[in-house]
């Protein structure tokens, strides 16, 4: 079913991976949709580009099917990790958890399987992977949805989950662009930011998805420097279709579209749902058809919106008979569960082991308390939409998710650990503090699991509107953890959450001796949490963003107006190093049951100075994805037990270019290594990784003079340093 066919080699971020060939290319898929186009009144065009209506069809969005061409009814659904609405269906990992297991195998093969299950059901369009918000707030609702604040790691998972995604068939669809950070007032305000910040941090990703071949391209509800996104001529005409040469079509998020005449000149391809959420207001549809007869869009313009429809559909190969019917209800789950299991465990970050409490080994009494130790006892999907924040925390809220075919809580996995080991367990899943002392007091480890959650705002959950109200746990979970830590002096602190949690309260405490950072586990987070805790893998999650030690030290927040980016290039890590704060846990730390040693620094380069020449391509000048230098580091295991680790590569631009973030991640690499043993972590760097926007040729350059590379376990654990020089 997801079975790779036509294996090519290319060259994504700093790793060689394996790309599945298109069935067929876009030169070949514009020839076929122009001799389509040729066939079709413009009442047919026109029904292409309009979706049908909100709940007029049987997927989220659909079009009308065109028999003359063999087009059929297009079947849009969300969401980035799952069928949403499916009721056979796997809920993958969230996107946040992708990144920071920092394994591009398993984030391909998640993208493989997503577009495997959305196929399965006949959907033609998955609506995912999220770039948008990139998470420059990190109380922004919809922040988990994405793969964290760093442009790099966040544009690799795109290419990554785009191609897999598309290689089992399945259009994706790179969402929200763009500057859509907030849910607060997201249908109304108007965000902007300057020339260089829009390049190097929030287009960058969507850059990767479009070289990755992504279909389509969904506008978001927010205003870009007070022009609607869904009709933003220098977002759309200009970035997207021209500057980074995206072949695929722009469709709307629901409802985002403002008017007829304005979206179809300013670059909008599709309209979706096709009318407002009460099946009124209807702007394309007979009113483009009127705007075209008067003169106000052209025909040439419906034909392109039309021609990147049916182009994209041939690109994927969805034209080739036995597509699957529309079934939500198919049986698709297959054995993805592994993956959900992998992601997962490997996606959790240890960030304190005090005197080695963990692993556990065959504890003969063992506490768990909170209420995320339990699924909610209404059942998994009991809130709408996982609107709610009872029982363990798997993932956000909103449109962005899809139902639990299952779900292995905390105590699930425990119990069948404590019962092969002979363990006493104790539970007190109220989340108060009432029986917290008779519960852990003797046991040999007290586990408390606390949760932070966030998601879309059309459900408020807890007084939160979407965006957090705060970066505290919730349910009180300072208080729990202290009335645990109060009465057991081995309490180890299991963390779902969304995003940043401020944990100083939680670290002050004495009797506190691990924190592993679970972050969102989907349906498998118990097996996955009792894998790292017991040590049948050791973690190797690191941390996609900062964790701050106050809530003020981050550079941003949803704001009650328009946000005019202020803080530019200065987001999470760029922010810290550059002011000099210190976080608490900083950008791509993690730490494990063994040891890592970093040695053998070696540079080969090539690269020279001066601006990208190479022609428009998906994604960009062509010259940009070149690879002008390479950098080898040995990683040696130098623990007892197997483990792997995450090498990050981090730039320094040299002083000609104009004043930059002092370290910006331009290449990872994750090694499995058994004890003793050693391997060779490989970055490739690209011209663009080496390159800055200039607003005044508006061109990427890369500058003259010296190159910091450091190579390390974090962003601030650089543990060798070397130099890359231009002239
Ligand atoms: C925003 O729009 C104004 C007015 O059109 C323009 O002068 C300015 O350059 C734009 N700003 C950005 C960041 O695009
Ligand atoms: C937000 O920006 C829009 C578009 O530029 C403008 O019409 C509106 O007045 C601004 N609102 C605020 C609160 O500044
Ligand atoms: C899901 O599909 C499997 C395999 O066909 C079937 O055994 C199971 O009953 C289905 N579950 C649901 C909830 O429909
Ligand atoms: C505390 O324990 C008592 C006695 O077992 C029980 O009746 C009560 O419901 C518990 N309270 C909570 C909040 O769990
Ligand atoms: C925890 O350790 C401290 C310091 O050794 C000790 O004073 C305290 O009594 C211990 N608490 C419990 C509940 O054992
Ligand atoms: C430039 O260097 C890179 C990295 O060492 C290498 O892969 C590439 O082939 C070189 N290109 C040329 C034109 O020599
Ligand atoms: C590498 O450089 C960074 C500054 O960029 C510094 O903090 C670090 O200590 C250096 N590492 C070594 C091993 O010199």
């Amino acid at each position: 079913m997801h079975l790779t066919t036509n294996i090519a080699l290319a060259t994504i971020g700093t790793l060689t991976a394996k790309v599945q060939a298109q069935t067929t290319d876009w030169t070949t898929a514009y020839s076929k949709a122009t001799a389509s186009l040729a066939q079709l009144s413009l009442q047919d065009k026109i029904n292409i580009v309009t979706g049908v209506g909100w709940n007029d069809g049987p997927c989220v969005g659909n079009t009308a099917a065109v028999p003359s061409i063999d087009y059929p009814e297009l079947c849009l659904q969300d969401s980035p990790l799952g069928v949403r609405y499916g009721t056979n269906v796997t809920a993958f990992t969230p996107g946040i958890q992708a990144a920071s297991t920092w394994d591009i195998a398993l984030i391909r093969q998640r993208g493989e399987y997503l577009g495997a299950e959305a196929k399965g059901c006949g959907v033609h369009v998955l609506l995912g992977p999220v770039a948008g918000p990139l998470g420059k707030n990190a109380q922004g609702g919809r922040g988990w949805e994405a793969f964290g604040p760093d442009p790099y790691l966040t544009g690799v998972a795109m290419e990554q989950t785009i191609a897999g995604m598309q290689g089992s068939g399945v259009q994706a669809t790179a969402k929200h662009y763009i500057l859509n950070e907030q849910e607060l007032n997201r249908d109304t305000m108007s965000s902007r930011t300057d020339d260089r910040t829009m390049h190097e941090l929030y287009l960058w990703p969507f850059a990767d998805a479009v070289r990755a071949g992504v279909a389509s391209v969904m506008c978001s509800y927010n205003q870009v420097n007070g022009t609607w996104a869904c009709e933003n001529d220098e977002t759309l005409n200009q970035l997207l279709k021209t500057e980074l040469g995206f072949k695929g079509y722009v469709m709307s998020d629901w409802d985002a579209q403002h008017t007829t005449v304005g979206a179809a000149v300013g670059g909008l391809d599709m309209t979706m749902p096709g009318s407002d959420f009460n099946g009124g207001t209807i702007l394309w549809g007979p009113q483009l058809l009127t705007a075209v007869d008067s003169g106000q869009v052209s025909e040439s313009r419906v034909d392109d919106m039309v021609t990147r429809i049916l182009a994209s559909w041939y690109y994927i190969g969805q034209d080739a008979p036995g597509y699957p019917v529309i079934n939500l209800a198919a049986a698709v789950q297959d054995d993805h569960k592994d993956n959900v299991r992998a992601v997962a465990r490997d996606g959790i970050v240890l960030l304190q082991n005090t005197g080695g409490i963990l692993p556990l080994i065959a504890p003969k009494k063992l506490a768990l308390v909170g209420s995320a130790a339990v699924v909610n006892p209404a059942g998994p999907n009991a809130c709408t939409d996982r609107g709610c924040d009872t029982g363990t925390l798997g993932m956000g809220w909103g449109s962005g998710t899809a139902n639990y075919p299952y779900l292995v809580a905390p105590y699930d996995a425990l119990k069948t650990q404590a019962a092969a080991d002979g363990t006493t367990l104790s539970l007190d899943s109220s989340d108060t503090t009432t029986n917290v002392t008779s519960t852990v007091s003797g046991a040999d480890a007290a586990i408390v699991v606390i949760t932070a959650d966030s998601g879309e705002g059309y459900i408020t959950v807890e007084g939160n509107a979407g965006d957090r109200n705060s970066l505290d746990p919730w349910h009180s979970g300072n208080a729990l953890v202290q009335a645990v830590a109060a009465a057991n002096n081995n309490t180890i602190v299991v963390v779902q959450s969304v995003g940043p949690v401020i944990l100083e309260t939680i670290l002050a405490l004495p009797g506190v001796k691990a924190v592993v950072w679970a972050g969102l586990g989907s349906q498998e987070s118990g097996n996955a949490l009792v894998d790292i805790l017991y040590g049948s893998t050791s973690p190797s999650g690191k941390l996609p963003y900062t964790i701050a030690k106050a809530a003020s030290d981050y550079p941003s927040t949803p704001v009650p107006g328009n946000d005019s980016y202020p803080e530019g290039l200065y987001i999470d890590y760029r922010h810290f190093d550059e002011s000099n704060i210190s976080p608490r846990y900083e950008y791509g730390f993690g730490l494990s049951y063994t040891s890592f040693t970093y040695s053998d620094i070696t540079v080969t380069s090539n690269a020279t100075s001066g601006p990208a020449t190479g022609t428009i391509a998906p994604g960009g000048r062509e010259d940009l994805f070149d690879t002008v230098a390479t950098v080898t580091v040995t990683i040696t295991n130098s623990g007892s037990v197997a483990g792997a680790e995450v090498a990050q590569l981090y730039v320094s631009l040299p002083n000609s270019a104009p004043a930059s973030p002092p370290r910006q991640l331009r290449g990872f690499d994750k090694l499995s290594l058994a004890a003793g043993a050693s391997g060779t972590a490989i970055f490739n760097l690209r011209q663009k990784d080496l390159s800055y926007w200039d607003v005044v040729s508006q061109n990427w350059i890369v500058p003259k003079g010296s190159f910091g590379i450091s190579v390390g376990a974090s962003s601030r654990d650089l543990r060798l340093n070397e130099t890359i020089t231009t002239s």
